[in-house]
């Protein structure tokens, strides 16, 4: 097996390795203790953001980026899967992959896919890099007709020489009589941006130049940004690079974030807003989510990961998987975001459990959990815990306040950026779902109003109870989920 991940080996054309390597390496993926039932997560080597997501002949389908033959940033294309239900995936392998002689030499990065007519129109970024090493960022389209079959892909913008080689993610959505494509860039100051470009007919693009949002200083790299309107709200979904942590305190290395418009005026390219930039999830795993509308729903989808930082698995050869699809809603102007109507569809057994002190419930950690909190109670939940380790999510309603602990997890990672995140409750009860999956822990509060999703690494097979105390009684409703 590869370990030594040079250059050279991450840029290697997928046609010179070998069947036999990549056979052996997906036989030691399959005996990872980390493989999750119900999320999407790679058959070898590494995912990162989900693209293309998107309603067309019937079916969900969904792309995200991929590199096969290690866990590791290598040379990125897209992985197809296809779904009826948003629940149950199915794999359709790899649909664009890099070419040696064109704009995708070193990577076919993020992009989006809408469907329009009888087709699935899909945008996205051609890495290459040139002899030196530098980067050129070509925006791309392509068309997916009902076979099943991509048309080559042709560039519809070309680098932009307003920003540096950081250009990249193209993201379209409907707005008035066209479509807005919003792209993320470092612009020459070396300030992250959400450049615009309008289009009636996705033939020509006209430049809108950078949005203009009230925020001062976006990081030094805006990834992924999302323009969307959820009912006839305008929303921005994005990953401001180096965000100063004055703008919007966090602790994860790169955050994720969203901010809710009053108005978009496409004219002069404005983003009307009263409101602060806030935290998308307040775990410590969520990035590069993709939002779309379709069929009247905003649905979004994110990686349970981050760049830059090394996860458990890649010891068994793979590394990152996909959130749960989640709806998105506003309600009293105010975000809520919750696994989609459809999740309920892998709840199997059912079992109630009323609990006055203490409880402790065996599991295999593959389960969805609900209960409501009742206000002026401390009712801490270990999960996947032994007599060892444990995570530890304390609802405190007294203070307003939960607390999500990965100090003494099983097997740590990413340290640095601390292991202790918490986020601010409502006052009064606090109903929560927590969503289990060997090596995920997703958690809404409230129906949404607050979510934390993280990726959890246990030692072994012994990690897998429940350990319930809480100073005033609960009733929880413990569902097994559906394992492949
Ligand atoms: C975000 C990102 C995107 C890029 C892709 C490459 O995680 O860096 O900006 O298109 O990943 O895999």
């Amino acid at each position: 097996m590869e370990n030594n991940w040079t250059r050279e080996k991450r840029y290697k054309p997928y046609s010179k390795w070998s069947k036999k390597y990549l056979h052996e390496l997906k036989e030691k993926v399959n005996k990872s203790i980390w493989r999750q039932s119900y999320h999407i997560q790679p058959e070898t080597g590494l995912l990162n953001d989900p693209n293309g997501f998107s309603f067309f002949d019937n079916k969900w389908h969904l792309f995200y980026q991929y590199f096969p033959y290690g866990p590791v940033h290598g040379l990125k294309s897209w992985y197809h899967i296809t779904s009826t239900n948003l629940v149950d995936w199915n794999n359709e392998g790899i649909a664009i992959e890099p070419s040696t002689s064109d704009f995708t030499s070193h990577g076919v990065y993020s992009g989006s896919a809408i469907s329009i007519d009888n087709e699935l129109k899909v945008f996205l970024t051609g890495n290459k890099r040139n002899a030196h090493w530098q980067r050129e960022s070509t925006q791309l389209t392509t068309t997916l007709t009902k076979n099943n079959l991509f048309s080559s892909l042709t560039p519809f913008i070309k680098q932009n020489k307003k920003y540096t080689d950081h250009f990249r993610d193209p993201q379209i959505s409907k707005v008035n009589d066209g479509y807005l494509i919003c792209i993320g860039a470092q612009d020459l100051n070396l300030h992250g941006q959400i450049v615009n470009y309008f289009s009636k007919d996705l033939i020509n693009f006209t430049e809108l130049g950078h949005i203009k949002l009230p925020i001062k200083n976006l990081g030094y790299m805006v990834e992924c940004p999302n323009f969307i309107y959820v009912d006839n709200t305008p929303i921005l979904i994005f990953c401001p690079q180096g965000l100063d942590k004055n703008i919007l305190n966090y602790q994860n290395i790169f955050p994720n974030t969203y901010l809710i418009g009053k108005n978009f005026d496409l004219k002069t390219n404005t983003f009307e807003t009263d409101q602060s930039l806030q935290l998308l999830d307040e775990g410590f795993d969520l990035y590069a989510s993709q939002v779309i509308n379709v069929k009247n729903r905003t649905l979004m989808i994110s990686w349970l990961g981050l760049p830059d930082i090394n996860y458990p698995s890649e010891i068994d050869g793979w590394s990152g998987c996909l959130s749960l699809v989640k709806e998105l809603k506003i309600k009293n102007n105010y975000l809520y975001q919750y696994p989609v109507e459809e999740t309920k569809q892998l709840r199997q057994n059912k079992k109630s459990y009323h609990i006055v002190q203490k409880a402790k419930i065996n599991t295999d950690n593959c389960y969805e959990l609900e209960f409501t909190v009742p206000k002026n109670t401390i009712t801490e939940i270990n999960l996947f815990a032994s007599n060892d380790y444990q995570t530890k999510l304390i609802i405190n309603t007294r203070k307003h306040i939960a607390t999500l602990d990965r100090t003494n997890v099983g097997v740590s990672f990413a340290t640095t950026y601390g292991t202790i995140r918490k986020t601010d409750l409502p006052i009064g009860e606090v109903k929560i779902n927590l969503f289990v999956d060997k090596s995920s822990l997703e958690i809404f509060f409230n129906d949404g109003y607050k979510v934390m999703s993280s990726r959890i690494f246990v030692k072994d097979n012994t990690q897998n109870n429940l350990y319930i105390t809480t100073t005033n009684y609960l009733f929880m409703t413990f569902y097994s989920l559906k394992t492949k």
